[in-house]
């Protein structure tokens, strides 16, 4: 089911990229409730479980367990209060809501962005097919510019470095995004979303954060990019 789905997908043509790349939409149909966004925390009220316990040679079990425990949750149960309390009437008559209103995209945004990281790292990389492949060749000239052009954003990031699918000119963007919502491109979809806080490789790498960059895109699962997996 998942792969003759795939297949369709990275074979078809331009006009089904629209819905390829708005994740949920293309795997709605699927029998597999983890590649769909109605797994999704935001969805639910609960974390995905962790995909990879470790990922050896580039993230220990130590690093992944705190990241995604403490931060992909603690967004989540952040996101959760927030949204709770702004239903409330008396929400509105709160000098606080301005905060609370900024503070709530902040921390969907991080929920959202963590699933992505997630669910899309590999033991093992691949590489992007079909469709995928050609519109990053288009874009940025090879799959290896692409790469530069994101280790560049990486490095540059005090957030995360995304490659995003805009679906108003169909073209693919390598954007810096800091604090979760600063530097969002509207209506874009993030395919591949690497988290450059701290939080994501001090354990490992302490200060050496162009280490962990350069190693982070050798990891990228792009099967599960272009299946929309979460
Ligand atoms: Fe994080």
């Amino acid at each position: 089911m998942i792969s003759s789905r795939r297949t369709f997908l990275l074979t078809s043509s331009g006009a089904a990229l629209g819905t390829f790349y708005a994740p949920g939409l293309a795997a709605a149909d699927s029998a597999d409730s983890q590649t769909t966004w109605a797994a999704s925390g935001l969805a639910t009220g609960s974390p995905i479980p962790l995909r990879n316990k470790s990922i050896p040679d580039f993230l220990s079990e130590k690093q992944l367990a705190i990241h995604h425990t403490s931060h992909y949750g603690g967004a989540l149960r952040g996101y959760s209060t927030l949204d709770d309390s702004l239903q409330s009437e008396t929400a509105f008559a709160s000098n606080a809501l301005a905060s609370m209103l900024r503070s709530r995209v902040s921390k969907g945004n991080s929920v959202i962005l963590h699933e992505i990281y997630f669910a899309r790292l590999a033991v093992e990389a691949n590489k992007p097919q079909g469709d995928l492949a050609a519109m990053i060749r288009k874009r940025f000239g090879s799959f290896e510019k692409w790469e530069a052009d994101f280790v560049a954003a990486g490095k540059s990031a005090a957030g995360w470095a995304l490659l995003v699918h805009h679906p108003v000119n169909g073209k693919l963007y390598n954007v810096a995004s800091d604090e979760h919502a600063v530097s969002v491109l509207w209506m874009a979809t993030p395919l591949v979303a690497m988290d450059t806080y701290e939080h994501a490789f001090y354990l490992d790498y302490e200060n050496r954060k162009a280490q962990y960059v350069e190693k982070f895109v050798a990891h990228i699962d792009w099967q599960a990019v272009q299946s929309g997996a979460i």
